[in-house]
């Protein structure tokens, strides 16, 4: 697979082990959260080809060369992408566990979505679970951070 822009050749893994395994478990790369394990909360988002993943979900096996983006890659050097900038303008986090997951669902709602209303933003977040309830930063966080993308201040 292309991980964060290196190539990286997948040793050995066991029949049906998960990207979030591989990932934290293997390469160390623990940003990505592992909250609930069955697909449900979100803490493992990650991209898969642009698209947020449930790591949790996602078997090795199935990505057959497939760019993937965690939140370690996320950022482009030091410059970071608008919803990080934008996650640290507005103090989104509380406890912080989740927001790995929410950024990486976030700057995938952007991709595809430049200019996203606030009921798209909502539904853009919709399965990606905060226990502390910071959905309305979060919401402000999005659309702070299609400005900064925009460029619009
Ligand atoms: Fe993957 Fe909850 S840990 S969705």
């Amino acid at each position: 697979m292309k991980l964060n822009g290196d190539d990286v050749l997948v040793p050995d893994v066991w029949q049906d082990e998960t990207l979030l395994s591989f990932l934290r478990d293997k390469l160390g790369l623990v940003g990505t959260k592992f909250g609930c394990g069955k697909g449900l909360c979100g803490a493992c988002t990650v991209h898969v080809d642009g698209v947020a993943m449930r790591a949790c979900i996602t078997p090795v096996s199935a990505l057959n060369n497939a760019k993937v983006t965690t939140i370690e890659g996320l950022a482009n050097g030091d410059e970071l992408h608008p919803v990080q900038q934008a996650w640290i303008e507005l103090n989104v986090p509380q406890c912080g566990y989740c927001q790995p997951g929410q950024i990486m669902a976030a700057a995938a709602l952007l991709a595809h979505n430049a200019g996203p209303t606030e009921a798209e933003v909502e539904k853009g977040m919709t399965g990606n679970i905060c226990r502390c309830g910071t959905y309305p930063r979060i919401k402000a966080g999005v659309l702070r951070a299609a400005e900064i993308q925009r460029g619009d201040g």
